[in-house]
């Protein structure tokens, strides 16, 4: 009879583990979190689904090491938790995963995009869709939040941004879904099956980048990166994986603070009123509507070199979460931090976008839908009354919501 091999020992579980995807799917990462904050922000996990890894967790060190941008690198393992693997994986080079010099160049390229003179432009558009598809919402009947309007808003934005074919558009959401899913690349089957439709994606965008080489320069991102020095000679994996950066960027984001706005508010109903009585705290409301959903829970650095934060020795090569859901709720910078409060006076001071060279370049267009969002409701007196619990996504990277059953009413 063969012998069985002996199980391998269960391993202990660092109760500070923070990359535990069920503690996003249950909404139970709060108090982990507030433990690490009073610690001082800065913990060691030995062992993870991920790996060691370094958690920071609070304000001020955060910004410390994204202020350092030549010593805590982007590029060196990439921006989140789970590693590059050789040989399964393919190299998507983005210019969020890269250093200086070629981050500079890159992000140039697309920023023109988001300038305040395009929000503007974009402004009406915007409005105008947001305006029809709440006009067309059903008023005292039960539906999904999350499929009715904040992925169809954010996906139409995205559809307009890279000119993408209407009726396709929800191909972008699919496409989204795999390559920002943490939790997707955790089994060799689901990895292969990511590749796959990330391929997809590359060969639809290669036919429309394709269609609009030696034409004439349209406002859209695929024709601003084909007009440009940087990004015209790209090669297909990094064309690709810039690509996807805008879609996962501008898609999961913009989504799950959208979900936010509904499920938050109903959270917190003072807050609810206070807004529905004084409209024009809409654009505070979006700020604080996003530090408190903080839709990116993390970003990753690598260390280049030996050194020292804060007191704790960091090798080269560690790697660092910072955890942008924990910093946005420091009690030290935001009062009350677990509470969304409308009219809170440094809303602006959240970290979600980030900050330093890759604070986020979508940031100003982010913040017009969310803003268009809650003055259209607004303007048609329209409440949103979560009907039951939210279902969450379970994972470390995107940290929002699948499900959210609703129903509007008037008042
Ligand atoms: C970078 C969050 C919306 C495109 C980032 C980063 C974060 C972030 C945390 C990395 C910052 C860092 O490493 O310091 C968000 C949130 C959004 C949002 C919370 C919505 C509420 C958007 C939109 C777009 C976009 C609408 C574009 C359509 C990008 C790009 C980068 C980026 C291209 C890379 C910037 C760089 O590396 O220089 N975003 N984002 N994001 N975001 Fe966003």
């Amino acid at each position: 009879m063969a012998t069985l091999a002996p199980e391998a020992p269960a391993r202990a579980v660092d109760p500070l583990d923070v990359s535990r995807a069920e503690l996003y799917r249950d909404d139970s990462w709060h108090a982990p979190f507030a433990e690490l904050r009073a610690k001082g922000g800065i913990h060691y996990t030995e062992h993870s689904d991920f790996g060691a890894y370094w958690s920071v967790a609070s304000y001020k060190p955060l910004v410390e090491v994204e202020s350092l941008p030549e010593l805590y690198s982007s590029h060196a393992g990439g921006i989140t938790l789970a590693d590059f693997q050789e040989g399964v994986d393919v190299k998507m080079p983005m210019f969020i995963a890269m250093d200086r010099p070629k981050h500079t160049g890159q992000r140039r390229t697309v920023a023109p995009a988001f300038t305040p003179s395009e929000i503007a432009r974009l402004n009406a558009t915007v409005r105008q869709r947001t305006g029809e598809l709440l006009d067309a919402m059903p008023v005292g009947e039960s539906f999904d939040w999350v499929d009715k309007v904040s992925i169809e808003l954010s996906t139409q934005m995205l559809a307009i941004l890279f000119d993408f074919p209407w009726e396709d558009r929800r191909k972008l959401t699919f496409w989204s879904d795999w390559a920002g899913d943490i939790e997707r690349i955790k089994t060799p089957e689901l990895r292969q099956q990511r590749l796959v439709h990330l391929f997809e994606c590359a060969s639809y965008f290669t036919d429309l980048w394709n269609a609009k080489v030696g034409k004439e320069k349209t406002p859209d991102l695929i024709s601003m990166m084909i007009h440009s020095d940087a990004m015209a000679e790209m090669r297909q994996h990094e064309y690709l994986g810039n690509l996807i950066l805008l879609i996962v960027g501008g898609n999961d984001t913009t989504r799950n603070s959208m979900s936010a706005y509904a499920w938050g508010l109903d959270q917190f109903p003072d807050e609810r009123a206070k807004l529905e009585a004084d409209p024009g705290l809409a654009a505070n409301a979006t700020q604080e509507l996003i530090r408190w959903q903080t839709p990116l829970s993390h970003m990753r650095r690598t260390a280049k070199a030996d050194t020292e934060l804060r007191g704790h020795k960091i090798r080269a090569g560690d790697k660092l979460a910072l955890w942008y859901v924990s910093a946005n709720r420091d009690e030290s910078v935001f009062e009350d931090a677990d509470s969304i409060c409308v009219d809170r006076s440094n809303a602006r001071r959240h970290l979600a976008f980030g900050h330093g060279i890759h604070r986020c370049v979508g940031a100003r267009l982010a913040e017009l839908q969310i803003s268009i969002l809650i003055e259209e409701m607004a303007k048609r007196r329209l409440r949103v009354n979560v009907q039951g619990a939210p279902e969450r996504i379970a994972g470390c990277f995107v940290h929002g919501y699948r499900r959210l059953p609703v129903e509007l009413s008037r008042y």
